[in-house]
């Protein structure tokens, strides 16, 4: 019932599909009042929307009316809905009189879409043993609801609530059980006190080690999450689905939802958008306006600039550019940035999640954006990579940098030096800031030629990249630094030169695209793709590579937007040869094995097993058990998303028959 369509950092924009039609997630269901709802949300945008079961149980009327007629017919609603249980109040009252299973049962009886157990909502920062306690209850209930529906095959989805306060441990154990029991969502509880306190580092802390321990294949639900300025954050970590009930709880105390914060309205000299709302009237005219129908007016701006921003957030994640939304909208408040910069102590499970390629350049917004996926991976791949002897770092210029660094004859230049460059022997990288080195031969290849950095570095960055510059340097006898970059850098470590002689050399092609290969599939790569009597093909307009043959045989199309390469049947057999199972593999079954071979896209279920470095957009291998080579494509998701769906597509597959 749920399939990731397109992915950013650990945002994915998906399909789920409910009882009552699918909608597309990121999305915000508003909470409707049984009750007291006067605003028509399905009018402003709402795809789905959540309510309170337990109102509705308490009240003889609405009770009889929803197992009467359905609660879609009560609330005057036809898409999906989804309906809370009661905890909510059982948090804020001490009691409620309904159990677990009449809950449950009630849910089912009024036809909602996604019901919920009766979980318990523990506030952060209660005792541990608190905490503990109310988490045997809540995976108990969790337990007993998902049996309860099973035995008697009801047709709602059924929520599992994570809980466990502010202790990541606790939150993580509750989210592991959970997952052995199946749920079909998984919201995250308790966390609007955090919200509320401004405790948005400690938000970050809880949603993390929540929705490292969920399943990927599940959506996740952020509960009375509803200010439009988390959204991106929570969606950047994972978050599916929120609620807000502050659209009108903030309206009727006149404050207006922005993703720049809360404006209220006394002291509003503009309209903060351009809303319907907010192009009919003045704040004066609503200052002068009856309470209610103010607060109508407010409640419908709320929604709809809830909405914008979720718009906002999925074309990000189309663009590749939700972190740089994220950096962004974190600026709007310290504690906010505070919750930025909390997210880089994950950095490393980010980058599995996050793709190897995007459409989008990486943009360095501050010092934040050192914790990026992007640069963590790209220093993995320097440390990881076979070095030569020496090593020349070269200062920052236009990029690519080998066009701008190179003379008109194709050559580097690089001025005197103390030290004598044996050529064969020494590694050339260009100083960057965040990427720290980019060696030339790598320097189209995505994000290293797509990104932008200011020109006036911070010192975060320098200190960040002289940290690593000096102790990369170990790794080689010699390096020479130009001048220019030891002045940026301000440090004097290293020997400085003088500037007299000037030390050539040439560019390699056949080096350049070894090196790429290796980057993008793994070291052995290249000598394994570019072996034997080599044509390097480039496009006469651009002058850059597109096609590389290997006697007589197409190998692999270079992508002009990110330099990485798109396999041709040859350059897939040759990287299964050289790569050991299952080293950049997709394993799939006997039923899909035909279709494989057909070249038809490869769905996750197929799939056996693949290469646990396989990140979204990786051009991968597609093989049977027996590692015969079936066809080759392009993964949509990475190893863990792979593995863990039953629905939708894993593998693109660009070719079969080989
Ligand atoms: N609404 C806001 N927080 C919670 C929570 O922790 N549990 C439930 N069931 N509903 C909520
Ligand atoms: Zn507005």
């Amino acid at each position: 019932m749920f399939e990731i369509k397109q992915k950013d950092n650990r945002g994915r924009i998906g399909l789920l599909k409910t009882n009552h039609g699918t909608i597309k997630t990121p999305n915000l269901m508003p909470v409707i009042h049984p009750r007291k709802q006067t605003i028509d949300v399905g009018k402003l945008g709402a795809e789905i929307v959540i309510t309170n079961a337990y109102l509705i149980y308490k009240d003889e009327n609405l009770k009889k009316q929803a197992i009467d007629e359905g609660i879609h017919k009560l609330i005057g609603f036809d898409g999906p809905i989804m309906t809370d249980s009661g905890s909510f109040q059982l948090s804020v009252y001490g009691d409620i009189d309904i159990t677990n299973k009449e809950v449950i049962e009630f849910q089912e009886l009024i036809k909602t879409d996604i019901g919920t157990s009766l979980d318990i909502p523990t506030a952060p920062y209660v005792t541990r043993e608190k905490a503990e306690k109310d988490l045997d209850i809540t995976l108990e209930r969790a337990k007993e609801a998902i049996a309860y529906k099973n035995e008697n095959n009801m047709k709602m989805l059924l929520n599992s609530v994570v809980q466990g306060s502010t202790y990541p441990d606790l939150r993580s154990l509750c989210a592991d059980e959970l997952s052995s029991f199946g749920a079909d969502l998984y919201p995250i509880g308790a966390v609007v006190p955090l919200m509320e306190s401004y405790k948005y580092s400690d938000l970050v802390d809880v949603v993390m080690s929540s929705v490292t321990h969920l399943p990927d294949s599940v959506p996740r639900h952020l509960m009375g999450a509803g200010h439009p300025m988390l959204f991106a954050l929570a969606v950047a970590m994972g978050c599916d689905l929120f609620d807000s009930a502050a659209y009108i709880l903030y309206a009727e105390d006149d404050r207006f939802l922005t993703t720049r914060g809360t404006y209220k309205l006394e002291n509003l000299q503009e309209m903060p958008c351009s809303c319907d709302v907010c192009n009919s009237y003045t704040p004066d005219d609503l200052r002068a306006m009856d309470k209610k129908e103010r607060a109508k007016l407010i409640a419908e701006h709320n929604l709809k600039a809830s909405f914008a921003e979720l718009r906002v957030i999925r074309q990000a994640i189309a663009d590749g550019n939700l972190m740089e939304l994220v950096e962004e909208r974190c600026r709007v408040h310290p504690l906010l940035l505070d919750a930025c910069r909390r997210l880089g102590k994950f950095a490393e499970d980010l980058e599995i999640y996050d793709p190897r390629i995007k459409k989008s350049a990486f943009f360095y917004t501050g010092p934040e954006s050192l914790n990026r996926a992007e640069v963590l991976r790209h220093l993995e791949k320097l440390k990881n990579m076979p070095k030569k002897r020496d090593l020349v770092i070269l200062p920052s210029s236009r990029k690519p940098y080998s066009k701008y660094l190179s003379d008109n004859l194709g050559d580097f230049y690089v001025y005197g030096c103390e030290m004598e460059i044996d050529i064969e022997n020494t590694d050339f990288m260009v100083f960057d800031i965040p990427f720290c080195l980019i060696p030339l031969n790598l320097d189209e290849v995505y994000p290293l030629s797509q990104n932008e950095s200011p020109k006036i570095k911070d010192t975060g960055a320098l200190e960040f990249v002289e940290n690593f510059i000096s102790e990369f340097i170990e790794y080689y006898d010699q390096t020479l630094i130009s001048s220019k970059v030891i002045k940026e850098l301000n440090i004097g470590l290293y020997n400085i030169h003088n500037e007299s002689n000037l030390i050539k050399f040439p560019k390699n092609d056949e080096q350049k695209v070894k090196d790429i290969a290796d980057y993008q599939f793994g070291i052995g790569a290249g000598e394994a793709l570019f072996e034997g009597d080599l044509k390097i093909e480039k496009s006469k307009k651009t002058g850059k590579i597109r096609h590389v043959y290997s006697n007589g045989e197409l190998i692999a199309n270079m992508r002009a937007s990110d330099a990485f390469f798109v396999l041709a049947k040859e350059g897939a057999r040759r990287l299964h040869r050289i790569k050991k199972f299952p080293e950049n593999r997709v394993i799939v079954n006997k039923d899909s094995e035909p279709f494989a071979r057909e070249g038809k896209s490869v769905f996750s279920k197929f799939v056996t097993d693949c290469d646990s470095n396989i990140r979204a957009n990786d051009e991968v291998l597609i093989v049977n058990e027996e590692d015969e080579l079936l066809a080759f494509g392009k993964s949509l998701l990475n190893h863990n998303e792979i593995m863990d769906f039953n629905v939708g597509q894993a593998i693109k597959t660009r070719k079969g028959n080989i």
